[in-house]
């Protein structure tokens, strides 16, 4: 069975990119939905303007990218990659009874909160986590905002409160962080914890001070 993808449209495309390939190589399937408002973030961080026609074109070279911005870090096969249009409300995952594992919003922008504490479904991305949480299926949540709202952060208190995982997409320094990657990697490896999802994107916390500096998984 796949997991959703969902990339809304907030800063932060490196992590829906480290969260994807991770899946991947964990020899997970994935469904991935694209939000509208997620492909002005990905022009702005990328260059990369995603079109739905060329999707698996676009979708290789998005993934191939490093968080540095430099083309062709990775070498990435998206063969278990299936794309659904965000508009596409009559897709799979906008129904119950189509199997997945789990949903992961990442990043969330504060606007896909709403909708989904809301259960607004405004497109195929809020339609899927809202059908993820009434059928009490796994959905990891990694929102991108600072500073928050009280609003925003009511909205979190609800989607905890009805068994999503809030994971905020910030950054740890402990695991000794010495490029951009590992940061994006600490964020995505977090995610993919909170699904419960192996991975080798960073180095655990051993219970030894200092014990991460400069080192990276090996
Ligand atoms: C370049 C850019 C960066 C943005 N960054 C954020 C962000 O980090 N967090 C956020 O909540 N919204 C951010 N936004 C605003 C969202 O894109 C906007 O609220 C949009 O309606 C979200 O729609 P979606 O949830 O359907 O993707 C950003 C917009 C742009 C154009």
């Amino acid at each position: 069975m796949p997991w959703i993808v969902g990339v809304s449209g907030a800063s932060g495309t490196p992590y829906a990119a480290a969260v994807l390939r991770a899946l991947l190589e964990a020899g997970e399937s994935v469904d991935l939905v694209v939000s509208r408002a997620s492909r002005l973030t990905l022009l702005d961080e990328t260059q990369i303007a995603f079109r739905d026609a060329h999707w698996q074109e676009d979708l290789r070279e998005w993934l191939a990218r490093g968080a540095d911005g430099k083309p062709g870090s990775f070498d990435v096969d998206i063969a278990r990659v299936r794309y659904w249009n965000a508009g596409d409300l009559a897709a799979g995952p906008s129904s119950g009874s189509y199997p997945v594992k789990g949903m992961l919003i990442v990043p969330a922008s504060t606007a896909c909160v709403a909708g989904v504490a809301l259960g607004l479904s405004k497109d195929l991305l809020q339609r899927a986590a809202s059908v993820t949480l009434k059928e009490r299926r796994k959905l990891v949540v990694a929102v991108r905002e600072t500073p928050l709202n009280g609003q925003t952060l009511r909205h979190l208190v609800t989607l905890d409160d009805l068994g999503a995982t809030v994971v905020p997409a910030s950054p740890a320094f402990y695991a000794g962080a010495t490029h951009i990657q590992d940061l994006v990697d600490f964020v995505a490896g977090r995610v993919l914890d909170a699904a419960g999802v192996e991975h080798r994107l960073y180095r655990r916390w051993k219970g030894e001070l200092g014990g991460g500096s400069g080192t990276r998984p090996t």
